[in-house]
Order: C-alpha cells, then structure tokens, then sequence
C-alpha cells in the first residue's frame, strides 16, 4: 500500500476565529501540526504517497511539507531541528486534489481516487482523528499486517459509550482473532435503538481498490452527503472488511472539537514537557 487519501476540506467553524486564515489541520500539537502527525503515521505504514483532498484557504498545508521557505535553509538551522523540519519532506510524495464544493466524505475520498493508480490498495486517514500508540506500532501498520494476511479491507475501531453512538459510523461484527473482528453490518451515525454495538469507526481505513468504483455511484445519504460508510457498505455485500480493535494502549483524540485538541496537547505535554504532571496537578489545586 503505497498511497494515502487524507481529506481535509473541513473549514473548522468550531475553532473561529483561530481557523479564519490558518487551516485547522496546521494548528500545532506541541511543535509539530496535526497533519503532521498523520503524515508520519502513514509513511511508518508504507504509505508514502499522500494525497491532500482539500479547497480554497488551505493551500498553507501543502507549503508545509515543501523545502522551499529560506527562513529554514540548512545554515540556518542547527543539526537537530533541520533534520526535524526536512526529513519527512524528503520522504514524501505530496499529491493535491480539489474538492470544489463539500459534499461529504466519501466524496472527498472519491475524488482522491482519481490519483490513485487503478487497482492499487490505498489508506484513507481522518486527519482530526490523532491517535497515539504507547510504544510499539501504529494503528496503520497493524491494519497494514491485517489487510496483507487477509487479502482483503481493515478499518479501525474503537469502543465507545453507547450514548455517543450517535456520533459515529457503527460497526457489528464477529470475533476472528484477537483484535480483529469479521464485520457484518455498517450503519452511519445510527438513531438510539437501530444497533446494539459499541465499535465505532475512528477515520483510518485501508481499501481494495474496488471502492473507487463504488465511490463513483454512491447517492446522498445522511445529511444530503454523499457517505464513505455507504459506499463501505456496499463494499461489503461483495468483499470482506475486517475491524481492527485498538487496544487500552491506544490513544484516540478528536482534534476537530476543543475538548479533543486540548487534551491531546495534554497528552503530549504529559509524555515530552519535564514536570508537566506536577505543573498540571500545582495549577488544578
Ligand atoms: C466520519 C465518518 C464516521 C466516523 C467518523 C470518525 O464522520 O463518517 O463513520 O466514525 O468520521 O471521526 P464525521 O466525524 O466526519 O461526521
């Protein structure tokens, strides 16, 4: 799998006026831009191929991962932080595609189809969704190893009180092996009483190729959008999906609403600030 799809046409009402000229997906987690996170995710995966699908306003995202800023030129900067900001640049592959108007996600996800070469698998990642792993491999590599033993789909999934189903797609499915369930029903953001199941879809997908044709004739659906979950379900009349179950390890933040961002600057703090847990406990007294 050699390509990612990272929508990101989003225009973050919810963050104003911080998202007026800055594209959400550059607000920082500490020192590094939550597309950069997800970035690195992707080529830890194999993935190196990463195409942005975004509009007007977020032009900023794909100058981030250029080498052209002279601000940065190599004398400029100590050993360390250069190879900080140039080393992914150098490893990447930054495609663009334009979403003229939003139409949802799955056509978002269509559209970055368009690049990807005929036949070839390919992720998809929500860049709001941050995940951190304790050590060890990302959620993407081990959907990568999945999908390779399979042959077939993996989405990830996370279990998440009953009460917030609402809010996400909504897996059913059976116990395979440890962590990996055979799904078998999809359902986007399902009304109180249509499922019974508590693994929700985080935003990491990895797909056969055959959803790019499906993504071509999926109508509307929830909310006049057209629905990556739709066009999923579909794929799983005719192929099998796999659901990768993270692990307590596993850390998921929602960067697309305040709660989740400030906490994963918590988090981070938590893991790379000396004494941020002492400070954090002096300033909650
Ligand atoms: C999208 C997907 C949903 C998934 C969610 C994860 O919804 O449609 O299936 O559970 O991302 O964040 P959105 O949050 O864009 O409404």
């Amino acid at each position: 799998m050699k390509y990612s799809v990272i929508p990101a046409a989003g225009l973050a009402t919810r963050f104003l006026p911080a998202s007026k000229c800055i594209p959400k997906e550059l607000f920082p987690v500490l020192d590094k831009p939550v597309i950069q996170y997800i970035v690195e995710e992707s080529v830890e995966a194999g993935a190196t191929n990463v195409v942005f699908v975004s509009g007007s306003g977020k032009e900023a995202i794909l100058d981030h991962f250029d080498r052209i800023n002279p601000k940065f030129s190599a004398k400029n900067l100590k050993e360390d932080v250069r190879e900080k900001v140039e080393t992914l640049d150098d490893m990447i592959e930054v495609i663009s595609v334009r979403q003229k108007s939003p139409q949802g996600l799955g056509h978002a996800v269509m559209k970055g189809t368009f690049v990807v070469p005929n036949g070839e698998s390919f992720a998809v990642m929500l860049p709001d969704m941050l995940i951190f792993s304790e050590g060890g491999r990302s959620v993407m590599q081990e959907m990568c190893s999945i999908s390779e033993k399979y042959g077939c789909s993996v989405i990830a999934l996370m279990e998440v009180p009953a009460e917030t189903r609402g809010m996400y797609g909504i897996a059913e499915g059976k116990t395979l092996e440890n962590g990996v369930i055979d799904i078998k029903k999809l359902i986007e953001k399902p009304t109180a009483g249509e499922t019974e199941s508590n693994l929700a879809i985080l935003g990491r997908y990895i797909f056969t190729p055959r959803i790019a044709e499906i993504l071509r004739t999926v109508k509307p659906g929830r909310g006049g959008e057209i629905q990556l979950t739709d066009a999923m379900v579909s794929l799983l009349a005719e192929e099998r999906i796999l659901g990768y179950v993270i692990d307590s390890k596993t850390h998921v933040f929602d960067t697309g609403n305040m709660e989740g961002f400030a906490l994963a600057n918590a988090y981070a703090a938590l893991c790379r600030v000396p004494d941020f847990d002492k400070k954090i406990a002096e300033l909650i007294k």
